[in-house]
Parts: structure tokens; C-alpha cells; sequence
């Protein structure tokens, strides 16, 4: 992970593709005097997404990246996190995966959120999958990015019961709160051990 810079702060970027919730709770964070980052950029690879209107408005560089084509994608993306000086990249309901080639550039510096306990439920459509096999609990969990998809080491996991009626959208709602509060949680526990 990288050194803090001055005021033991780091410049952060979130990648987001669209509603934006856990950029939100990552932006209320890094307002908080304590915090250990400074959230610089935000890039998303849809003009649409709610989170675009969100980081416009609170004043914090935001780049859509057409991702036609992914190789020149990157390109730009890499480009604009050496500009700003980005040392945590913080994966957000970002809909795009990340090459190996990336990743390897930003080899421990990146984080993911994922709406399950896993190694359970990798992938798209969790809450359906969960709901379908009658889990007890379900949860989400911050997690490092590495070349398999959801299969970094895990920061840190919060469970959530499951009751009898619920829904793929009733669980995604209670689970997302829990993200919200989690995510911040992790970026800090992983920032105090430098
Ligand atoms: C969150 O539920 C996040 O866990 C999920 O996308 C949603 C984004 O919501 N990510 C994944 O499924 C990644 N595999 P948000 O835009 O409100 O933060």
C-alpha cells in the first residue's frame, strides 16, 4: 500500500458505472478530519450514472471513459491516475473488469466491494443466487482486486440475516446499507497499517 502524503492523507479514485451509494459514503468519509484520504477523482464509463451527477456537484475531478475500446480505456484511465497522483483506487459498482495489465500497475492498490459473504456468490445477481439456495445469511465484503474476479484477500465482511419473504431487491436494499457503512470502515483499517 502506498506511503500517506502530507496531513497523512492519500489521493483516492473511485471507479463507479452508476447509482453512486458507496461513493457517496466514501466521499462523507473523506471529509472526516480523521480520514486518510482525499478523495481526487472519479471515474465512471457511463455518462448516466446518478454517482457522475453526485461528483460533479461535490467538485471532484470526474472522467467518463468511453469503454468501446478497453485497451485505449485504460490507457486513459492510467494516464489521468499518474496526473492526480492516485494511490488507492476504490471499485464501486464499477460494471467494467479490470485487465491483468492494469491490475498489475496497481499491483495491492485497489479495493472492491462485493454484495456477498464471499468466497460465496462471486459474480453478478448474488442476492437472486442466495435466495434461490435458502441461505441463512448473506452479507458483503471489501476485498483487495487481483487477476480473478472477487477472489482478492478479504479486508473486512459484514453478515445479514436472511428472513422467509424476502426479495432479491429486500436484501439488496439491507445489504447496501451495510456496504455503505463497511466500505470506509475497510479503506481505513487498510490505511492505518502504513
Ligand atoms: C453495490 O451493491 C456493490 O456491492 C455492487 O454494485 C452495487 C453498486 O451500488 N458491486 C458488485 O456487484 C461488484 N461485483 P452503488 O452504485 O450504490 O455503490
Amino acid at each position: 500500500m502506498a506511503k500517506l502524503i502530507g496531513k497523512n492523507k492519500i489521493y483516492c479514485a473511485v471507479f463507479i458505472s452508476g447509482r453512486g451509494s458507496n461513493l457517496k459514503s466514501i466521499f462523507r468519509y473523506s471529509k472526516k478530519k480523521n480520514s486518510k484520504i482525499i478523495l481526487k477523482l472519479v471515474v465512471s464509463n457511463k455518462l448516466s450514472a446518478p454517482g457522475v451527477k453526485f461528483a460533479k456537484k461535490n467538485k471532484i475531478i470526474t472522467q467518463i471513459v468511453n469503454y468501446e475500446n478497453t485497451i485505449k480505456a485504460e490507457k486513459e484511465i492510467l494516464s489521468l491516475l499518474k496526473q492526480n497522483d492516485i494511490k488507492l483506487i476504490c471499485l464501486a459498482g464499477f460494471l467494467k473488469i479490470l485487465s491483468k495489465n492494469f491490475i498489475k500497475n496497481f499491483n495491492g492498490k485497489i479495493i472492491n466491494i462485493h454484495p456477498s459473504l464471499l468466497p460465496k456468490y462471486k459474480g453478478l445477481n448474488t442476492h437472486e443466487r442466495v435466495i434461490k439456495n435458502k441461505e441463512s445469511y448473506s452479507g458483503c465484503t471489501v476485498h483487495f482486486v487481483n487477476k480473478r474476479l472477487d477472489s482478492g484477500k478479504i479486508i473486512l465482511q459484514q453478515k445479514v440475516k436472511l428472513y422467509k419473504l424476502d426479495t432479491p431487491k429486500k436484501l439488496e436494499k439491507r445489504i447496501l446499507k451495510i456496504e455503505n457503512k463497511i466500505y470506509p470502515k475497510a479503506i481505513n483499517q487498510i490505511l492505518s497499517k502504513i
